[in-house]
């Protein structure tokens, strides 16, 4: 099947590079030449395990190309638009500008019975409004909502074997259309028995923010348990594993630590919020807050453990932070508590040096006031404390022996409660993480 992409950031460069590897013919159009220029020689502007070996290999078949042409998109059947709806500056609620102009650009080029299909977050109720526009264009083609459910650091294999399938559609032979268009285009993971739920648009929007509200809601959950802990001397990290052994709660997604960040769980529960509020139901989704209010006070909490565990006053300490991404196997910082609390920690005056086997330099040209090393060794030398922040391989297995023998001071401040305590306290460090003793 002939299909467009139109956005190539994290979304769309993995899923045009996918159906291109699943045997489509795709072009993926972004208006930013850099990227294009950089997919369409092999290079992924952004770091994803597999992600550059499924790229270079569709390229290679010739089923892929790149563009900065919209007109490019004339010609393929179904259309992706898979741009971002970032945070609106000074509110809570999405920015949807991005969105509105790729389906306007897309409309002198569709041909009828074209399928334009959303996968970006949006807030309940877009699709139908952009459904009128397409209508109103009178090209004859229409709309599909297609909620995408990937992980960072596993979005090669969620594209292209998805836990479930979601297709918001209209009443009626169109949407009948759309669904065989769709079922096409995921022929290969329809044959695999994929759950499928065909819905209607406002249904497949809310099923995405939901899944979004309920992992943010999960993990603001223990947080929440750890600060009980924290007061009360019991260990969140015993806790979560008892109360996971229930498998109506399950066990993923409980790990307490420094919370959420990433370029969608906050900006999905505040766009959540707020068009909750629109719809004049804010108290349905008032617990959001609160949930949002949980993760950004796990922050600091880690900011003030490592103010009150070190030996002299915060400014003249140098500060080993490990880790910068919003969690392991990424380069995204996007509202990442990792780079939150290096960023307060050398506002509080303290010689911060991170260290991060990807997000360095997303980090370094966001926030240049803090030292960078990609040397952990480097990072640990002369050391007042450690903060471990991002759940890395690398930083799972530093040797706490090792790491004595480079710090001016044994004080650990495990942010993620992934390190092994009795290990590093035997070594003589003073360990601390986060509700636990
Ligand atoms: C999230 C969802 O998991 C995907 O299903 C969804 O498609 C995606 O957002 C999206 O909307 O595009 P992602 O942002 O890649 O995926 O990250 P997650 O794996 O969900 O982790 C989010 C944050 O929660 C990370 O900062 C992670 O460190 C933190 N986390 C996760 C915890 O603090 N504790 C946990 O137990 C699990």
């Amino acid at each position: 099947m002939k299909i467009s992409v139109i956005g190539c950031g994290y979304l769309g460069a993995v899923h045009a590079s996918a159906m291109a590897e699943l045997g489509h013919e795709v072009v993926g159009i972004d208006i930013d030449e850099a990227k294009i220029a950089a997919l369409s020689a092999g290079r992924t502007p952004f770091f994803e395990p597999g992600l550059p070996e499924v790229l270079t290999s569709a390229l290679a078949t010739g089923r892929l190309r790149f563009s900065t042409e919209i007109a490019e998109a004339k010609g393929a059947e179904v259309h992706f638009v898979a741009v971002g709806t970032p945070q609106k500056k000074g509110s809570y609620a999405a920015d949807l500008r991005y969105v509105d102009a790729a389906v306007e650009a897309l409309l002198p080029h569709l041909n009828p019975g074209d399928l334009i299909v959303g996968k970006s977050t949006v807030p309940v109720g877009t699709a139908a409004r952009l459904a009128a526009v397409i209508e109103a264009a009178q090209t004859g083609g229409s709309l599909a909502w297609n909620p995408e459910f990937l992980r960072e650091g596993f979005a090669v294999q969620d594209t292209i074997a998805p836990d479930r399938l979601v297709y918001g559609v209209p009443a009626g032979p169109i949407g009948e259309r759309a669904v065989a268009q769709l079922n096409e285009v995921y022929a290969s993971a329809m044959a695999t028995g994929t759950p499928l739920v065909v819905t209607d648009y406002a249904t497949a929007e809310l099923v995405k923010v939901a899944a979004n509200a309920f992992l943010a809601t999960k993990i603001s959950f223990i947080n929440a348990m750890a600060e009980i802990a924290e007061v009360s001397g019991a260990d969140v990290t015993q806790l979560a594993d008892a109360i996971g052994y229930d498998s109506r709660i399950g066990r993923r997604f409980l790990n307490a630590g420094v919370g959420f960040g990433g370029g969608c769980l906050p900006k999905d529960i505040r766009a959540f919020t707020a068009r909750a509020e629109e719809l004049g139901r804010g108290e349905s989704v008032a617990f959001l807050k609160e949930v949002d209010a949980i993760n950004l006070r796990r922050r600091q909490r880690v900011v003030d453990l490592t103010v009150s565990a070190l030996d002299r006053p915060v400014h003249t300490a140098k500060v080993a932070v490990l880790g910068l991404s919003f969690k392991p196997h990424s380069d995204d910082v996007r509202d990442s508590p990792a780079l939150d609390v290096a960023v307060q920690l050398r506002g509080l005056g303290a010689d911060v040096v991170a260290t991060d086997p990807q997000a360095i330099q997303n980090s370094r040209s966001r926030h240049p006031q803090i030292s960078y090393t990609p040397d952990i060794d480097v990072a640990l030398r002369g050391a007042d404390a450690v903060v471990l922040v991002t759940e890395w391989p690398e930083f799972k297995s530093i040797d706490p022996e090792w790491a004595a023998g480079l710090v001016n001071t044994r004080t650990i401040i495990d942010g993620r409660n992934t390190l092994d305590a009795t290990a590093w306290r035997a070594t003589g460090w003073k360990y601390y993480g986060l509700g636990r003793p």
